[in-house]
């Protein structure tokens, strides 16, 4: 079958701050991550994706680009970055960069420039409105991070729309000059080998023109992050975005088998419309929609069928459990679910993107007041915000700081490490690193988990049982997500089956036609 790496490849998203640290500063480097290479081809992954490396204020932790053609030195410089693309690619492994542009940092020369006064040549790079008639903002668009949305500025009289911090104003992606400067940015990195790109909070690229007011989220409820209280009814997802869309992937698609990801929290039906016209948008819009489900077995399935429902011909499917941005998976859903998350992640249709460490079963740690990072933990305090315990550094062994540095690590390790590390978990058959080892290489050597299609079987009693399939290749998926031991039956033509693989990594108790599952249990099956 004529797939794309990127079709049968397993993502793996490196937070760089938290990987691997190798000049004693606490935070991770570009250098860290070459020095790793082995570990991630050692776990079976295909594609690096490294959150943004760019000179930045680190305002928002790299989300605040003040260069789209530099790398920040606290990660290291071109030649660390070349040595790494190099590496990379020897072995046998591709890169995905995070690419930013909804917003620069308010550093950003351009920024500076468009700020300076009104008639600059570059005022209609960012979005500057005139005061409503009481002196308050334009409308009333919030921060995801708090607030409102827009920032007065003395000195021009203006206010300024970002969808994020202060720090990060947004660009005005009506404006022919940002694309096509931008456009030119992601030339630059794939000339130096890049081979695509994830690209931040992409639905938000286009506003509406009227810069209507967004309606209220019936749902608020007090206690909620302030974004939850209107629904982004004009403030994004507007129609406009995706002829925008389109000129990224056209650009993305002068040079030969490169990716574009789009990060996109919608429904399935507004999701799905980011393929594009004909397929000319995202490759992967990245669908989250197991990032807010429960563990019944049926809403899995639900969820499950109408993502696969909803894809327009042709369209990729794609999963993702977790990201920096979201609680650890384990955390979630609870350590002892963790093996069955990582194999649906691993067995679904579709490229599944894993979150460093959670190959490890790695949890949130909790994070105490003063050593705080995340500006929106600091904007809103105390409502479950933050996204610094899922941020925490890799635990690679049992030595100080888990292997991650030699320094005081940026956030703390978490207190678990001794016990989970590589290292550790390396040398046990039976650990979470060994289940996500196996589960990649069974789907690597298995065409109908990589490619076939996907049917679920049955989702009864909390046992989540699904076929994937490709020509005569028939591989069934049994989840137990109750809290006991259960047994599923296989149907009449399926009874001639062989187990391949347990959560538990040891031989799964099978006789006739009765798959027998342990407490948390999930096995894969090949039918005979
Ligand atoms: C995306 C990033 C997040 C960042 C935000 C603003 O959602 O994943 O970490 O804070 O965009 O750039």
């Amino acid at each position: 079958m004529n797939a794309k790496w990127w079709q049968r490849g397993i993502f793996y998203q490196v937070y760089p701050r938290s990987f691997q640290d190798t000049n004693g500063n606490g935070i991770g480097d570009l250098e860290g991550i070459r020095e790793r290479l082995d570990y991630l081809v050692k776990l079976g992954i295909d594609a690096i994706w490294i959150s943004p490396i760019y000179p930045s204020p680190m305002a928002d932790h790299g989300y605040d680009v003040s260069d789209y053609c530099g790398i920040d030195p606290v990660f290291g410089d071109f030649e660390t970055f070349d040595r790494l693309v190099e590496d990379i690619h020897a072995h046998g492994l591709k890169l995905v960069l995070d690419f930013v542009p909804n917003h620069t940092s308010n550093q950003h020369p351009w920024f500076l420039e468009s700020s300076s006064s009104r008639d600059n040549p570059k005022r209609d790079w960012y979005i500057w409105r005139d005061p409503a008639p009481d002196g308050g903002p334009p409308n009333n668009w919030v921060s995801y991070f708090s607030g409102s949305g827009w920032e007065f500025h003395e000195p021009t009289g203006q206010y300024y729309y970002h969808a994020y911090l202060k720090e990060q104003p947004d660009l005005n992606w009506r404006n022919p000059e940002v694309r096509e400067e931008m456009h030119n940015v992601l030339r630059f990195w794939m000339k130096r080998g890049v081979d695509g790109f994830r690209v931040d909070v992409i639905w938000h690229l286009i506003k509406d023109a009227l810069f209507r007011d967004d309606p209220p989220n019936p749902d608020y409820k007090p206690g909620d992050p302030e974004n939850n209280r209107l629904i982004q009814a004009y403030s994004a997802d507007q129609p406009e975005v995706h002829p925008v869309i389109a000129g990224l992937r056209r650009v993305v698609d002068e040079y030969p088998d490169r990716v574009l990801i789009g990060e996109i929290y919608l429904p399935v039906s507004r999701l799905v419309t980011y393929y594009g016209e004909d397929l000319g948008g995202a490759n992967l819009p990245f669908n989250f929609q197991l990032i807010g489900a429960g563990g019944h077995a049926k809403d899995l399935s639900k969820i499950i069928m109408d993502y696969e429902a909803a894809l327009p011909p042709g369209g990729w499917p794609n999963w993702v459990l977790g990201n920096h941005d979201q609680p650890r998976i384990a955390s979630r859903i609870g350590p002892e679910f963790a093996p069955l998350a990582g194999m649906l992640l691993l067995t679904l249709r579709g490229t599944p993107t894993m979150y460093y460490g959670d190959e490890l079963g790695m949890e949130d740690v909790p994070i105490p007041k003063r050593a705080t990072q995340d500006p929106w933990e600091i904007n809103e305090p105390g409502i479950g915000v933050s996204r610094d315990p899922e941020r925490t550094p890799m635990q690679w062994d049992a030595s100080p700081n888990a292997g991650f540095t030699t320094g005081t690590p940026w956030l703390p390790v978490s207190p678990d490490y001794a016990q989970r590390n590589v290292a550790t978990l390396d040398a046990d058959p039976r650990s979470m690193l060994t289940l996500h080892r196996r589960l990649i290489e069974l789907r690597r050597s298995h065409p109908a988990l990589e490619m076939g299609s996907y049917r679920t079987v049955s989702d009864e009693d909390e046992v989540l049982v699904y076929l994937r399939e490709l020509d005569e290749q028939r591989v069934l998926v049994v989840l137990n997500l109750s809290r006991e031991a259960r047994t599923f039956t296989l149907p009449e033509e399926m009874s001639a089956a062989r187990a391949l693989l347990s959560t538990r990594l040891d031989d799964p108790d099978r006789s006739g036609p009765e798959v027998r599952l342990r407490v948390h249990e999930g096995i894969i099956l090949e039918i005979e």
